[in-house]
């Protein structure tokens, strides 16, 4: 793992931002793995005031987006499709038929399956064949829940898990309450896999503030460990951490 300590979250924002059209640069027609959550709102409140909706930047670049909802249509407020149309893709010119966020209701398999846990099998299984078909992840940018948590792949998911649906953790939940109001936070997502993460060319891990600081530093410290996910980067050749000073405090 390579490591960059950064000042504040809008260092960390830039580099990513700087890794994120670095690559773009290099390959117009990159495959990229995107987070939502707050970490990751600086770099593409960059990356859009670069990439303009009349920059080509993204014109060829497909992206999959690393896990959503369950049970919330893709235009609930809440939901990451809508995240990341508010953050990234209502600002860019990229072509729609290029964005996947896998649908939290399965809905297009309505025809196919009665029950809404066997459309979103079908999701789940569609969803990584879409990877496959794209040729793999070239970039994917992660943050990291306070429980070592990446997309939503809670502590105990095996490091071979594909592209399916968890259950969430009550810390994640409530982590995560804000962006529902009133409603309740959903009790499920479908995120993809380890594996399929661990697949991915290069990945970026995104961590600021104090509250990552513990987190952070067992990242820096485990070798793979089934109760704290992201520990399962420690065996991928190009991962690079982006953290911040408060978020690096515990590192020795
Ligand atoms: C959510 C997302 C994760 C994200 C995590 C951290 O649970 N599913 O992909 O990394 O939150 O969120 P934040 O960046 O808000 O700390």
């Amino acid at each position: 793992m390579k490591w960059v300590v950064v000042d504040d979250y809008d260092a960390l924002s830039s580099a990513a931002a700087r890794r994120l059209l670095d690559r773009l640069e290099e390959k117009p027609e990159t495959v990229l793995g995107l987070p939502t959550g707050r970490t990751p709102v600086g770099m593409y409140a960059r990356v859009v005031r670069t990439c303009g909706k009349k920059d080509p930047c993204f014109r060829q670049v497909t992206t999959f987006n690393l896990d959503e909802y369950v049970g919330i249509p893709a235009s609930h407020p809440g939901s990451y499709s809508t995240f990341m149309k508010q953050h990234l893709f209502d600002h860019i010119d990229i072509d729609p038929e290029r964005i996947h966020i896998p649908d939290g209701l399965g809905s297009r398999w309505a025809g196919n399956a009665d029950s809404l846990d066997e459309r979103l099998k079908l999701e789940c299984a569609a969803y990584e064949v879409s990877i496959a078909d794209a040729g793999a992840l070239d970039l994917t940018f992660l943050g990291m829940g306070q429980n070592g948590h990446i997309g939503f792949n809670e502590p105990g998911a095996s490091f071979a898990s594909r592209t399916r649906v968890i259950e969430l953790s009550e810390s994640t939940r409530r982590a995560n309450a804000e962006h529902f109001r009133d409603e309740n936070v959903p009790t499920r997502a479908i995120t993809i896999g380890i594996a399929t993460i661990l697949e991915s060319h290069s990945i970026v891990l995104m961590a600021s503030g104090e509250r990552k600081a513990e987190s952070v530093a067992r990242l820096a410290t485990s070798g793979p460990s089934l109760d704290f996910p992201a520990s399962a980067l420690s065996t991928h050749p190009d991962v690079t951490v982006i953290v911040d000073r408060k978020a690096a405090r515990l590192l020795k």
